[in-house]
């Protein structure tokens, strides 16, 4: 895995870096360091950089992004010139200085009195960015772009105090051409303006540049942003026929000849290009014209290619030479998969040609206590968490994702579903996506597309999520043009929506979309497909079970699973949203309905806003489609709005907001994995104050029976009717001691868990998951801190009060404890943990190297000291 994760930054960082004798042909640097920050505008700014101002200017941007060989107008003028923060030398010293990427929201504080979407947090507001850029000479006549992976939100660009664009949703990566304003061998500077507006977005969107940040220079003829793609013409495992077009622009006002050559290689498990080339192949000559684009294409095979797969993800490279007279002037490389994917009407989803089901969760982009700011280590340890659970699918809810995370899941075989927004047309929040749709939509689409069309991960591109529009005729429009820009940028991969209602099947909506995706009413999956029996499917969105780990309580039944005292869950795994369904019953209807293709559970992890349900938020009203069951909610959350409720993350996930299982990982570990020898007891058995009560015991295996024991007396066996049951004992009596499962499966032991009473908190033990950090300013270390008796038992309920400190090169940049409730800071040295855990996220230092120690402190127990290495 750390091969991996070096490669990809690798890749990142030098992927196009390239060289033609001496000079490089294309350079893309990695310009994240140093930047100088502001909050708000000067004062008479704000409504003069308002967005319906500068829309005439920005959407430009969308245009040359789309247009095929066509050229348009820059609208005249150039807004902003008159802004002391634009101008280059404007003295920005006493700004903040920070590196990218950066979150400015997660720093809070948390308030209370916000609505939970926000996950209590200031996310919206106006900020700036400023950076100096050094060019050397030789890049004078060179082209010179800016690329934004994602900035929150409605970014504008001034480069040299002239205004070049920008690129309002701020999940769209985008290309700026800084070419007519930079100056080869001088100091040059950067202007980022950032106005994201408030009641933007269901859950919390973050704020800032929160992506990587790069400058990519090329010759004035060089292929385009995102401008190649492999495609299948016809793959067996014998051979592989494929084609690539390569898509090219010439800036000069000259017509250029040009030339494309290709080698491909096959990539090792590290994505470092291995062996001789598995093809070699030139397109037909052809002449770019003078500021222009034109679009090549050549077929090539491969003998034996090694498929990409969920178990052997294995890539390819194409490297592309650009010849003009015989003389390398671009090379681009294009990673990509060799596989074959289709939704099938009969099996579901075939990936080369085997039945695959889906295995899948839905994931919001934040990274806990990291906020929106990317990071590609704590992007790789969520995937793994998963992985490790048995999920082989993602589903980047609701909008497009950070370029490196499908990276990482071609990397680790991973399937994904790319999502386009939470809105068409008609808005769930007044300045959400809706604002942009009629501008934008098509700009975003395409570009999602043409971003990710190469990666062997992505099988199918999700138009929308549960979209108010979706009933209307305007709703079937939309779902028909975006499906439609969809297939221009990419023929070989379905679309499809996410669809909250479940009477909507028998509409029309169905008939443009490829692969319709409901999301919940997995009552309906039997009469949609009778229904719409040409139609292909899957569960775009299931569950939304809630419970927050470690917590349980009595009696256990499902009106008992909440405790509004204390805003937690009860972890009995009793609960759901009104619209969702307990996990087993999701598999019972996917087991049922076998061409469904498979789910996306929403979701893996905890993610910051949407704490349903001490969740004001009246959007949650739209996933009601019974106009009873909406009245009932609506009730509730009036009710709720009486109380301030604490909560500012989500209770849906799987695994909490550190990372850390709850326990219904178990559930899906079990059943997704059945040959992984599984079994998990519920609840702890701490319960003093429960002697001689009744306190139920819930085992989740992969095996088929089970026998428990209390204090070494057998409580019986239970078999399980369907291999995703959930085996129960409800008649326990507890009593303090050990409670301990024996799974077997076909007769034969399979595996076994113990759960004991602990003694008090005595100790503290430090798990680092990592010991040794690069020194690159980026690389983490996620420390788990565990409050353990004197046998060294994790005690269940311990809430200690904890103080880190670190020395040597490295910093604390994040603490938390999956308490959704917690309103201490995520930057906060300080903490209590949550139910025996707490998690501290280290990272190193930059071109620093040395011994790192890690000190915790809690009053009453010895200081307990880790030591890592940044190198
Ligand atoms: C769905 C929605 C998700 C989330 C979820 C909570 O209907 O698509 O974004 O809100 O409900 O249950």
């Amino acid at each position: 895995m750390k091969n991996i994760l070096f490669f990809i930054s690798l890749l990142l960082i030098e992927w196009q870096i390239s060289y033609a004798g001496e000079l490089p042909v294309r350079e893309r640097i990695n310009i994240n360091r140093d930047w100088r920050y502001q909050e708000h505008d000067p004062q008479e700014v704000d409504s003069a950089l308002h967005y319906t101002r500068l829309k005439p200017y920005l959407l430009p941007c969308a245009s040359d992004f789309i247009l095929f060989g066509k050229k348009h107008i820059r609208p005249k003028g150039n807004p902003g010139n008159e802004i002391a923060y634009v101008k280059p030398d404007f003295d920005d010293s006493n700004w903040r200085q920070l590196n990218l990427p950066h979150d400015w929201a997660i720093e809070g504080p948390f308030n209370i009195d916000y609505d939970g979407a926000t996950g209590k947090l200031p996310y919206w507001g106006i900020r700036w960015y400023r950076k100096t850029i050094d060019l050397p000479q030789e890049d004078k006549g060179k082209q010179i772009y800016l690329d934004i992976d994602g900035a929150m939100s409605y970014a504008s660009v001034w480069c040299n105090g002239n205004y070049v664009g920008g690129w309002p949703y701020g999940y769209t990566s985008f290309r700026l051409d800084l070419t007519p304003y930079l100056k080869a061998g001088q100091r040059n500077v950067l202007a980022i303006r950032l106005d994201n507006p408030n009641d933007a977005s269901r859950w919390y969107p973050g704020g800032g540049i929160y992506r990587n940040v790069w400058l990519v220079k090329t010759s004035p003829v060089h292929v385009s942003q995102w401008g190649t793609f492999v495609r299948n013409v016809n793959v067996t495992k014998e051979k592989a026929t494929m084609e690539m077009s390569v898509r090219m622009e010439n800036h000069t006002n000259k017509d250029v000849r040009v030339a494309v050559q290709t080698s491909v290689y096959l990539q090792d498990k590290d994505g470092i290009p291995v062996g001789k080339e598995v093809a070699d192949f030139r397109n037909e000559e052809i002449i770019v014209r003078k500021k222009s684009k034109i679009t090549t294409a050549a077929r090539f095979c491969v003998k034996n290619p090694q498929l990409w797969d969920i178990d052997a993800p294995d890539c390819y490279v194409a490297v592309s030479r650009i010849m003009v007279g015989g003389k390398e002037i671009d090379r681009y490389e294009t990673s990509f998969g060799i596989r074959n994917a289709e939704f099938t009407l009969e099996n579901g989803f075939m990936l080369n040609g085997r039945k695959v089901p889906i295995k899948g969760v839905c994931m919001h982009h934040d990274l806990g206590a990291l906020g929106a700011a990317f990071n590609i280590v704590a992007a790789e340890r969520q995937l793994r968490i998963m992985k490790e659970m048995g999920a082989n699918a993602i589903r980047t809810s609701h909008n497009p994702p950070a370029p490196e995370l499908v990276a990482l899941c071609d990397r680790m075989g991973f399937l994904m579903q790319l999502e386009l927004a939470d809105a068409w047309r008609k808005g769930k929040r007044k300045n959400d996506y809706s604002v942009l749709f009629d501008d934008w939509s098509e700009a975003d689409m395409r570009s999602l597309v043409r971003h990710y069309r190469n990666h062997p991960s992505v099988i199918m591109w999700s138009l929308g999520n549960e979209v108010p529009d979706q009933s209307t005729d305007t709703g079937v429009e939309i779902a028909h043009k975006l499906t439609a820009y969809s297939h221009d940028e990419d023929p070989t991969r379905p679309t499809s929506y996410g669809c909250n209602r479940g009477d909507i099947a028998y509409r029309e909506i169905v008939n443009h979309v490829d692969v319709f995706g409901q999301n919940y009413h997995q009552k309906v999956y039997g009469d949609f497909l009778k229904q719409n029996p040409t139609r292909r499917y899957h569960a775009s969105e299931t569950s939304s079970a809630t419970s927050s780990r470690g917590e349980y309580f009595f009696p256990v039944n499902t009106r008992a699973s909440d405790n509004r005292a204390n805003f937690q869950l009860s972890s009995y795994d009793m609960k759901t949203v009104g619209w969702g369904c307990m996990p087993e019953d999701e598999f019972a209807m996917l087991e049922k309905y076998p061409s469904m293709s498979g789910e996306f559970v929403w979701t893996g992890f905890d993610y910051l806003g949407e704490p349903t349900p001490y969740n004001k938020d009246l959007t949650n009203l739209l996933n009601f489609s019974d106009p009873k069951d909406r009245e009932k909610a609506k009730k509730e959350l009036e009710a709720l709005g009486k109380i301030k409720s604490p909560s500012r993350s989500s209770y849906f996930g799987i695994v909490d907001l550190c990372g850390f299982p709850k326990d219904r990982y178990y559930c899906y570990k079990s059943y997704w994995q059945p040959d992984v020898p599984t079994v998990h007891i519920l609840p702890h058995w701490n319960w003093e104050n429960r002697i001689g009560e009744i306190t139920p015991v819930y085992v989740y295996t992969s095996g088929d029976t089970v026998e428990l024991f209390l204090n070494g007396k057998s409580l019986g066996r239970k078999e399980k009717s369907h291999a995703y049951d959930r085996l129960r004992w409800m008649d326990v009596r507890y009593e303090p001691g050990v409670l301990k499962a024996v799974a077997y499966k076909n007769g034969k032991r399979w595996a076994e868990e113990t759960v004991e009473t602990t003694g008090k908190p005595a100790r503290i033990q430090i798990t680092p998951e990592k010991n040794a950090l690069k020194a690159d300013g980026s690389d983490l270390s996620f420390i788990r801190v565990t409050i353990v008796d004197a046998k060294g038992r994790m005690v269940p309920r311990a809430n200690n009060h904890l103080k880190f400190s670190v020395s040597g090169p490295a910093e604390i940049v994040a603490t938390d404890n999956g308490d959704a409730t917690d309103l201490t800071s995520f930057q906060s040295l300080e903490r209590k943990a949550y139910n025996g855990m707490a998690l501290v996220v280290l990272r190193g230092a930059y071109q620093h190297t040395g011994k790192v120690v890690l000190t915790v402190e809690s009053k009453g127990l010895p200081k307990q000291k880790v030591v890592l290495n940044v190198e």
